[in-house]
């Protein structure tokens, strides 16, 4: 941010952001209307530019978005007990900044992997993205690369790798689950590097279990979990097979539970980086490096796997320390504003990624809402770096919280 916009957003807050409106959308929309898989009218919605926080996009979403989507969104698991306090957390932490330091901008680029970065902000892979926008994870690959930060595309999506691949050529990771079929694991690897992923993240936190999806009997229409079936690559399933044939392929199609074994397999098999997304504890983070790993993203799934998990900022620093610097840490969950990315890379986290603000900025406006969310959060992010003297990401350090 230039000095100029800084202090503009000092005076006037983010309100004087504005976002474009992607081409096509609409149209798009329409068709997916069509074939079931998306709201009808009003799926790309009113610019979101009224929105000057990331929850302000929520009100927005839910507009636009059939209850069960926006619900199986936003939900959390069991009591939302992990949801709330992922949250809550972050508030619960108090920043102390040093005065008369003299700062007056800052420089949030940084690097994750090696890889440069605009700020310490990514996407995480979100499931089904393509429920909350017609243009799903495409969109959000667009937003990523124009705001030049990493998209961490899912391999549940709703549009296949490459498509992603594709949509932009921004830096992207792949995020997978695993299928029980190994030749179907080692090819969704090879399709990924071969379609220029820079990283492979294997989420581990595995078993959804969330009360308002079971009320609202939700899941994807059946042409969407075809597609996404036929995309991983189980390709004996066509249009042919009923949905509850299809249903049940997929209840068994699935690695449930991981093992060292895999990963040590994994990491013969690609060179790329391999992170492992589902860390809470010390111990799970040594057992990280000593499969030789080269990066662990902090997470509980945004709440949405076993209800009664700790809060990740409140891990994060033991997990940090466990590692001592031997691989990389990121972490993700209850990230709603800048300064609670501030407060994560404080204690320890090379970067954040967002899961539900994500989803809901796509759900209200598409590409052009996933970059305002994107830079409502870098906006704030400036803002707090800035009052804390800090010029640049690497002197954001643990002496700016009261423990
Ligand atoms: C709708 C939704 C779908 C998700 N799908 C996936 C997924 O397919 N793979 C994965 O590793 N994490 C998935 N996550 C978890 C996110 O990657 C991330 O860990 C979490 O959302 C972070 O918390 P936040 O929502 O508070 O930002 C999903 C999250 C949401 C909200």
């Amino acid at each position: 941010m230039d000095r100029r916009a800084f202090s503009q957003l000092l005076t006037l807050g983010a309100a004087g952001l504005t976002v474009g409106h992607a081409n096509g959308e609409a149209a798009i929309a329409a068709e997916d209307a069509e074939e079931g898989i998306a709201p009808a009218a009003g799926v790309t919605g009113d610019l979101p530019s009224s929105a000057v926080a990331v929850d302000d996009f929520i009100e927005l979403a839910r507009r636009n978005l059939p209850k069960a989507t926006f619900e199986y969104i936003t939900s959390g698991s069991e009591d939302e007990v992990t949801l709330r306090d992922n949250v809550d957390a972050f508030r619960r932490i108090r920043v102390l900044p040093p005065l008369l330091h003299g700062i007056e901008d800052a420089d949030l680029s940084t690097t994750v992997l090696g890889q440069k970065i605009s700020m310490p902000i990514m996407l995480a892979p979100v499931a089904v993205l393509r429920m909350a926008h017609p243009q799903g994870a495409l969109a959000a690959a667009r937003a990523a690369a124009e705001a030049g930060t990493i998209h961490v595309a899912g391999s549940s999506a709703g549009h296949s790798l490459e498509e992603i691949a594709e949509a932009a050529d921004g830096p992207k990771w792949l995020q997978i689950y695993v299928p029980a079929d190994r030749d179907i694991a080692s090819r969704l690897v090879r399709r990924a590097e071969q379609a220029g992923y820079r990283a492979i993240v294997v989420t581990v936190d595995l078993g959804e279990r969330k009360d308002a999806d079971l009320r609202n009997r939700f899941a994807p229409p059946k042409e969407m979990l075809l597609k996404h079936l036929r995309d991983i690559g189980f390709t004996q399933l066509t249009e042919q097979n009923t949905y509850d044939e299809i249903l049940a392929f997929n209840a068994s199609a699935w690695r449930i539970s991981l093992d060292a074994e895999f990963f040590e397999w994994l990491r013969k098999t690609t060179s790329l980086p391999i992170l492992i997304k589902g860390v809470l504890s010390p111990q799970a983070a040594k057992q990280a490096i000593e499969l030789g790993l080269n990066g662990l993203v902090v997470s509980n799934h945004g709440g949405r796997r076993l209800d009664g998990m700790p809060a990740t900022i409140d891990v994060l620093e033991n997990v940090v320390e466990a590692v001592d610097g031997r691989l990389e840490v990121l972490m993700d969950g209850g990230i709603r504003r800048g300064g609670d990315v501030l407060k994560a890379v404080a204690r320890g986290a090379k970067a954040v990624l967002i899961g539900r603000p994500q989803a809901w900025a796509l759900a209200a406006g598409g590409q052009a809402g996933v970059a305002q969310a994107l830079q409502i959060l870098r906006d704030e992010l400036t803002n707090a770096m800035v009052s804390c003297g800090c010029s640049k990401v690497e002197e954001i350090d643990a002496s700016l919280l009261m423990s």
